[in-house]
């Protein structure tokens, strides 16, 4: 008899053991759930003021790659616009104005035919178009100060955008 007791509370110390083995386990697991969360919380995501600036330098660039038959560099450049407006999309959303950026896309496919298309006129009538959408997204959310041109001048001295001799 005092055999099958001893028996029992052994099974019952073994398992109350493990019970609070696993409860102490979850605990750890929450702290550390918590602290990643907290990094997730404070770690750095661009602002849309920041994609915007990006995307203007590859809008001047694109510009001017498309003018010197550069198609290359255009094709990349325009890339690069459309990666910038799906990260705007993903890091964003804090911004309702993140939502609008979709009404750039008949634009950018316009200027993804013309730069296939290889025709430097279409080109041009595509940037207009995209230029103007900007700038209709900027009226649309209270920006309209901010107003994108047609740039002039090469933004960088220090990049070739017409086609590199081999
Ligand atoms: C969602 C609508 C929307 C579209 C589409 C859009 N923008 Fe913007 N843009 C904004 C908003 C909102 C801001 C202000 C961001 C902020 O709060 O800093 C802005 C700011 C800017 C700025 C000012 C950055 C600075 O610091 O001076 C430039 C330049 C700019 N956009 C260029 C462009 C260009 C070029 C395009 C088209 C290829 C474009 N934007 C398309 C909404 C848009």
């Amino acid at each position: 008899m005092q055999k099958i007791i001893v028996a029992i509370l052994f099974i019952a110390v073994v398992t109350l053991g493990a019970c609070s083995q696993n409860q102490s386990n979850t605990k750890a697991l929450e702290a550390k759930v918590d602290s990643l969360q907290k990094q997730v919380n404070n770690s750095y995501k661009p602002g849309l003021g920041e994609f915007m600036s990006g995307i203007q330098v590859h809008h001047a660039k694109l510009w001017f790659a498309g003018i010197n038959s550069n198609w290359k560099l255009a094709d990349f450049e325009i890339h690069e616009i459309m990666e910038a407006l799906d990260d705007i999309q993903m890091y964003c959303t804090d911004r309702p104005e993140s939502k609008k950026v979709v009404m750039l896309q008949p634009a950018i496919d316009s200027l993804n035919k013309t730069i296939a298309a290889q025709n430097v006129p279409a080109f041009k009538n595509a940037f207009v178009f995209l230029t103007q959408t900007c700038n209709s997204c900027h009226r649309a959310v209270n920006y309209n100060f901010n107003d994108v041109v047609i740039p002039t001048t090469p933004p960088f001295s220090n990049q070739l955008f017409t086609v590199p001799k081999q």
